[in-house]
């Protein structure tokens, strides 16, 4: 049977849902989890398209089906692609290294290979369901080869590629055997976007050292003399339906609940991170255990409500951050807590959208402490949802610092500085917290996540002759 095909096509590693098989054998399918998934569920609804991805299991894939009008097509992972492509290049190899190294990244050879076999399958299936001349929107760094593969076998569809995650300076990037062949990949496209105006520029300058590539502007000269513009587009989320829902009365009363579940505490701090080591999470409790011991903090009227969601759980620095995360979360209870006064809630799993904007809702102040991120969806869904006088602690080394200016910024490897930032945000009179939430709402809608598609998707309608909207930031 041949298969339908469409003027857009997307893919990502993952699909939207994810497969789970029940214990009764029967298949379940739940919502990815990642800000990816979270923005581009929003931005494709209603639209005809297909989406190329991973269902999330080992094994041959499911048929391709439809849902929510999308036309998804499962690609198959074996046992060892996943070990090889999924965990070791993706996870073990780019995602460290393209987080700053704040764990080392492992090189294996091996890796690579199933990486290029497993970029070569997503390009063969996103060419079988791409009408001639169709639009293709690639995601992230697991697919950093696709670009090329697809255009030599499809050279007359048009490109694009979005990298979530930051890009690393040229000297960190360099670290990466075979570095030329991933640059050559994401050169195949037309138009490439990124988070920050920082990433952007990282990738033009490992082109021009790595490959000798003429860079002008925002644009690099391809090895084969396509002119193709790296620019940034900043992501962002479904301001309106968020805000809808964040301000329903059934949401709002919901909030109430969960404060008054916890006892009605005078001070509610708020951590949402997928349990990943990139988030800052550890340094988070380490500060706030300090502000509890030095009487900064009183644990009878605070709590810190973690939810962590799992993630990648195979991989040992994961495996070591959990045990890291739940032996500092026991320690800090064990310390402080009283009958009926926890000042740590854990909460190890994922949550409905209207649960999250519940809990965005309850809280007085959000931590959102990475120690390095491409931009953090988490900090935008808190100031759509929060309290008009709730306050965001952020790290400046999260994408989002450069349009969420008005946040409590913070170096979060600076413990000390932490520590004095959650309590001057704490601490502040209720009129300077508005007024720096207004003018992060403000930030926040004037770049949702629609806007952000279609600049994107006009950047590469565009390309190369038109300069890139690239967004002062
Ligand atoms: P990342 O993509 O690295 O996970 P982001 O902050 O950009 O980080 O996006 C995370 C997304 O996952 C957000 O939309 C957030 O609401 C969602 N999320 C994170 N933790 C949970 C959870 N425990 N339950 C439900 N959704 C979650
Ligand atoms: C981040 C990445 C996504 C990834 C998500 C969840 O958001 O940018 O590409 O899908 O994390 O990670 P996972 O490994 O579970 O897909």
């Amino acid at each position: 049977m041949t298969s339908p095909t469409f003027d857009l096509v997307i893919a990502a590693n993952r699909l939207p849902v994810d497969k789970e098989v029940a214990e009764d054998g029967s298949i379940e399918w739940h919502r990815s989890p990642g800000g990816l998934v979270t923005a581009m569920e929003s931005v494709m609804r209603g639209r005809e398209a297909a989406w190329i991805g991973w269902s999330g299991d080992a094994g041959d894939p499911p048929e391709p089906f439809e849902e929510n009008g999308m036309y998804l097509v499962p690609i198959g992972l074996s046992e060892d692609e996943v070990t090889n492509y999924y965990e070791g290049y993706s996870n073990d190899t780019l995602w460290p290294l393209y987080h700053d190294v704040i764990v080392p990244a492992t090189f294996r050879r091996r890796w690579r290979s199933s990486y290029e076999r497993l970029n070569q399958r997503f390009a063969d299936a996103v060419s079988e369901v791409a009408a001639p001349g169709a639009t293709v929107w690639l995601h992230d760094y697991q697919l950093q080869r696709v670009p090329s593969l697809l255009r030599a076998i499809r050279p007359d569809l048009r490109i694009g590629w979005f990298n979530h995650i930051p890009f690393p300076p040229v000297e960190i990037f360099m670290q990466l055997p075979g570095r030329e062949t991933l640059l050559e990949g994401l050169l195949g496209a037309d138009f490439l976007g990124f988070q920050v105006r920082a990433d952007a520029a990282n990738f033009r300058e490992a082109c021009r050292r790595l490959l000798r590539a003429p860079v002008k502007g925002d644009v690099v000269t391809a090895p084969d003399g396509r002119r193709v513009r790296a620019a940034a587009v900043p992501i962002s989320i479904d301001v309106e339906e968020l805000r809808e829902l964040a301000t329903s009365p059934e949401t709002l009363q919901r909030a109430k609940e969960i404060r008054a579940e916890m006892g009605d505490p005078e001070v509610l701090l708020l951590g949402v991170d997928r349990l990943d080591y990139t988030k800052g999470i550890r340094h988070r409790l380490k500060a706030y255990g300090e502000l509890l011991a030095d009487g900064r903090l009183d644990p009878r009227k605070t709590r810190l409500v973690q939810i962590a969601t799992p993630s990648r759980e195979r991989l040992q620095a994961y495996r070591v951050l959990r045990g890291q995360i739940e032996q500092a979360v026991g320690r800090i209870n064990g310390d402080h807590a009283d009958f009926g006064d926890t000042p740590v809630v854990y909460m190890r799993r994922s949550f409905p959208k209207e649960e999250m904007a519940a809990i965005y809702a309850a809280a007085d102040v959000a931590l959102v402490t990475p120690l390095r991120d491409g931009m953090n969806l988490v900090a935008k869904e808190f100031v759509t949802c929060a309290r008009d006088d709730a306050a965001l602690v952020l790290s400046e080394f999260a994408g989002a610092a450069g349009e969420l200016k008005r946040a409590y910024l913070c170096n979060p490897h600076d413990v000390d500085r932490l520590k004095q930032t959650i309590t001057a945000a704490i601490d502040a009179p209720a009129d300077e917290r508005r007024k720096r939430m207004r003018s992060m709402r403000r930030a926040v809608l004037a770049n949702d996540v629609h806007h952000w598609a279609e600049a994107f998707l006009a950047s590469l309608q565009a390309a190369p002759e038109l300069p890139a909207e690239e967004s002062a930031r």
